[in-house]
């Protein structure tokens, strides 16, 4: 087998793989996941089983590196029973992390930036010819590999294959990679690189397909969705536009036939401009809901952190989206214990989730991460404190998402469903425009339906509904 190519293997082999993180590390899942299933790979959910373990890591808070390292301990023991098994350490840990993890875990067979996962199906047959451990790191704009890749493997390394076999409803498409804030807590932009726009040409194109494939929501990507674009017209591949590149691709991919639910991720505050709240009164396909961190209420802690935005700034957001609806859903992210953080400044962050009425909230302590900025910052607040503050928020935003689910009962809703309890017979979990999670009882298959519902229940995690 060593010498044998891959591609050429005519049994099929097993791909495991375990993703962490946030939503572009799955969609990047999904494009290795379809690369290797087009190189004769099929996915297994057995990992005992696996010829290549794939894990497409996280490096956002601490303890990162730890995390791999224990999984990839773990992993070792499974492959005693498994001598064949491979492992490959994808995403912001294998880009960061890269010469310590290799020093203190033998077991790598593979590791690869994410702005390399195109070259996965290369090094696989790379390391099947010569059974060294092999990488390739990078952001983005550094494809200093792909001339030299065959063929067969580079054939249009931009466009996502798009089928996993997996029909799902809900499916992810990547617009942009990187970031260029450096906001002063953020690891991104070095683990990930500096923004770099897709073309529209291509996004689209992966949007249909994935339609075509049965999905019928689909959530653009990437760590500052707003600022689609901008690199593409300082470089003269897209015509400038006074509403902004990402409000002529929503557009563009709001009207494609067969899609019910259109939705982005991440909103940067800074770059959400008031044409684009716009669009959701135009486009009910965009639903009633948008994630927009705001990280603190306190505006010193803001400016330390190089947002770019002030809290009247954040709320002139929140106006021009609930003018659009008054009840327009919103998320956030927020950051306790920031450096220099004071207990009055965090009093600030209660009140603004209090005042904005979150659906929900991703709280986090902070967690210093080497090269940025903040960890550099004097005054680190102490663990027990950073905890309580934590503690604090989360309760506060468990009583309001609490009374906001409480609040939906005896409406009526429109939800697109997502997936069939695999637990229950006839039961179906959808979300509603709003985005709240949503149990219905149906003798009907509603996976992939619009359907009308009245809420008869709710929960701090979910609301059950009746179909009308
Ligand atoms: N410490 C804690 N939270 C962080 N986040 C990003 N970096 C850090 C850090 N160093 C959080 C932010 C961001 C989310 C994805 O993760 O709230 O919006
Ligand atoms: Fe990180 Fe800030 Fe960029 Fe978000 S906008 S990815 S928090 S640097």
């Amino acid at each position: 087998m060593q010498n044998e190519p891959m591609i050429s293997t005519e049994n099929k082999k097993k791909v495991f793989v375990e993703t962490w993180g946030c939503q572009m590390n799955v969609a990047d899942s999904e494009t290795m996941l379809s690369m290797l299933l087009a190189h004769n790979y099929e996915a297994t959910d057995k990992v005992e089983q696996a010829d290549l373990v794939l894990l497409n890591t996280c490096h956002i808070r601490e303890k990162a590196t730890h995390k791999v390292l224990s999984r990839l301990g773990a992993l070792r023991q499974i492959a005693e029973l498994n001598p064949k098994m491979k492992i490959a350490v994808a995403g912001c840990v294998a880009q960061a992390e890269g010469e310590k993890l290799l020093e203190k875990a033998s077991n790598i067979d593979i590791l690869l930036g994410p702005g390399k996962i195109q070259e996965l199906p290369y090094l696989l047959l790379q390391h099947e010819t010569n059974a060294k451990t092999v990488s390739a790191l990078g952001c983005k704009k550094d494809r200093g590999h792909d001339h030299e890749m065959p063929q067969e493997v580079n054939a249009n390394p931009l466009v996502k294959p798009t089928t996993t076999g997996k029909h799902e409803i809900t499916r992810y498409v990547n617009i942009a990679q990187g970031c260029d804030n450096f906001c002063t807590f953020c690891v991104v932009p070095f683990t990930r690189g500096r923004e770099v726009s897709r073309p529209s040409a291509e996004i689209v194109a992966e949007t249909r397909s994935l339609i075509a494939d049965g999905a019928r929501e689909i959530t653009l990507l990437g760590q500052n969705v707003n600022s689609y674009g901008h690199d593409l017209v300082r470089d003269f591949k897209l015509p400038h536009s006074d509403r902004g590149p990402f409000v002529d691709l929503l557009e563009e991919i709001v009207n494609l036939p067969g899609l019910d639910r259109l939705r982005f991720t991440t909103s940067n505050p800074h770059d959400f401009t008031q044409p684009i709240a716009e669009l959701f009164r135009r486009y009910p396909k965009l639903g009633r809901y948008i994630h927009l961190p705001v990280q603190s209420g306190n505006d010193e802690v803001l400016e330390r952190m190089k947002r770019k935005v002030t809290v009247a700034e954040y709320w002139e957001r929140v106006r021009w989206l609930r003018d659009v609806d008054p009840e327009m859903a919103l998320s956030t992210d927020l950051i306790v214990g920031f450096p220099g953080e004071t207990a009055e400044q965090f009093e600030d962050t209660l009140k603004l989730v209090e005042a904005v009425r979150y659906s929900f909230i991703f709280a986090f302590k902070y967690s210093p991460r080497k090269g940025t900025a903040a960890a550099r910052f004097r005054e680190q607040v102490g663990d027990a404190e950073q905890a309580r503050r934590l503690a604090a928020l989360n309760e506060l935003q468990d009583r309001i998402t609490l009374e906001l689910n409480l609040g939906e009962i005896g409406r009526t809703r429109e939800v697109l469903s997502h997936y069939k309890s695999r637990k229950e017979p006839d039961v179906y979990y959808a979300r509603t425009e709003q985005y709240r999670l949503i149990r219905i009882a149906s003798k009907y298959d509603l996976v992939g339906k619009v359907a009308q519902v009245e809420i008869i229940d709710a929960n701090k995690t979910a609301l059950v509904g009746r179909l009308i």
